[in-house]
């Protein structure tokens, strides 16, 4: 199923788009070449023969199957009303920071992180503080000394990316509950960017939103959430964030239409058949990942002046590429036909980020030219 090549040409497509007419693979912003669940495709099909695609509202059925997904994945119960539906997790987070804080506060960004996360910081503006990741037994972890050192009087917000993108963490409950506590002490909101809970490539991992930790917590959390990673419909515009707090949401989705559109009836259309008819698809798509994962990291591995560590969630591998001693890492893979996201974009101009959410045989060919880059930059 995952491994038909399919051809994302004339399709407009932000990925592939990027290099057409090149002999570039391009393996940089997150969606996948796979098709999305048959269920999903079907639903859309059935959508369209409708023929009348006018305002939509958020079907009751999509609102039941949130509330289900987060008690069956998470032991988590949340109120329907507690969800508010967006057009996508990029706008919520730039509209959180703008919403959530005044320009006097101070925000606090993980670094590397998906750049979303801390430009929203940036473009507010408010003032923020990187606080960095580190490898701790091979994994991408808060320093959490650094973390207590950034702290001010004017904090009032924690941006939380879990799984954490890039460097794919999937953060324990007692990490999240250290998390937790620290927001509890110095009285911090959190907006916790979880798009990617559905990947965990690890068997036994366990994806925990924060929120669900206790009560509590979950009066400071905004969470976000979205179906688009996880089934590959980025481009069908829907994602949803789950604020219990009714003084947090309505600060967060107050006259939300003037600042962004609804989400797409498409969204809402494929978000609903994936969730309810999606999850064989998904265990076949993550078995799928976990094998793609397992060559790269064993190209990686057995190259000299690359490293990444074993990636627990996502489709992007974050590879230390700084023992290859070139100025610009992503320019030297694209010179060798690897179309890359640069390192730079998420604040280490060392690292790479590698999509490896494609066919086998594409992969295949990408870690070909991969080894030869790296030969190359040795020569
Ligand atoms: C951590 C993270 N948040 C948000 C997004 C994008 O969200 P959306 O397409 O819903 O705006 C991405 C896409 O790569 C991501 O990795």
């Amino acid at each position: 199923m995952f491994d038909a090549l399919i051809d994302r040409r004339e399709t407009d497509s932000v990925r592939w788009d990027k290099y057409a007419g090149r002999d570039v693979i391009p393996l940089w912003v997150a969606d996948t070449d796979f098709r999305a669940p048959p269920a999903v495709i079907d639903a859309l099909q059935a959508r369209v023969a409708h023929g009348v695609f006018g305002y939509t509202a958020p079907p009751a059925a999509l609102l039941e199957a949130i509330v289900a997904r987060m008690q069956r994945l998470y032991a988590w119960t949340i109120q329907p009303e507690w969800v508010v539906f967006l057009p996508g997790v990029v706008s919520a987070l730039y509209m959180a920071v703008q919403r959530l804080t005044t320009p006097a506060q101070h925000v606090l960004s993980p670094a590397p992180v998906y750049y979303h996360v801390f430009r929203a910081a940036q473009t507010a503006p408010r003032a923020y503080t990187d606080v960095p990741m580190v490898q701790v037994q091979g994994r991408w972890v808060w320093d959490e000394d650094a973390l207590a050192a950034a702290v001010t009087p004017d904090t009032r917000l924690l941006m939380l990316c879990n799984p954490h993108n890039p460097g794919g963490t999937v953060f324990t409950r007692e990490e999240l509950s250290r998390l937790a506590t620290f927001a509890a002490r110095h009285d911090l909101l959190i907006v916790s960017d979880e798009i990617h809970c559905d990947l965990i490539l690890e068997p036994s991992g366990m994806h925990v939103p924060i929120a669900s930790l206790s009560p509590e917590i979950s009066q400071r959390v905004v969470t976000l959430m979205s179906p688009s990673k996880t089934f590959n419909i980025a481009g069908s515009g829907m994602a949803y964030a789950i604020i219990e707090d009714p003084r947090l949401r309505t600060a967060f989705s107050f006259d939300l239409k003037k600042t962004v559109h609804d989400a797409s009836l498409f969204g809402y259309t494929a978000a609903l058949a994936a969730y309810q008819d999606g999850a064989d698809w998904l265990r076949a798509q993550l078995a799928y990942l976990r094998v793609n994962r397992d060559l790269l990291t064993a190209t990686v591995a057995r190259l000299p002046g690359v490293q990444m560590v074993h990636l627990e969630a996502t489709y992007l591998a974050w590879i230390d590429c700084s023992g290859l001693g070139v100025a610009d890492p992503q320019a030297l893979f694209l010179a060798h036909g690897l179309g890359l996201s640069p390192g730079v974009d998420f604040g280490a101009p060392q690292y790479v980020r590698f999509n490896f959410g494609t066919q086998r045989a594409r992969l295949e060919t990408a870690l070909q030219r991969f080894e030869r880059a790296v030969r190359a930059a040795q020569a």
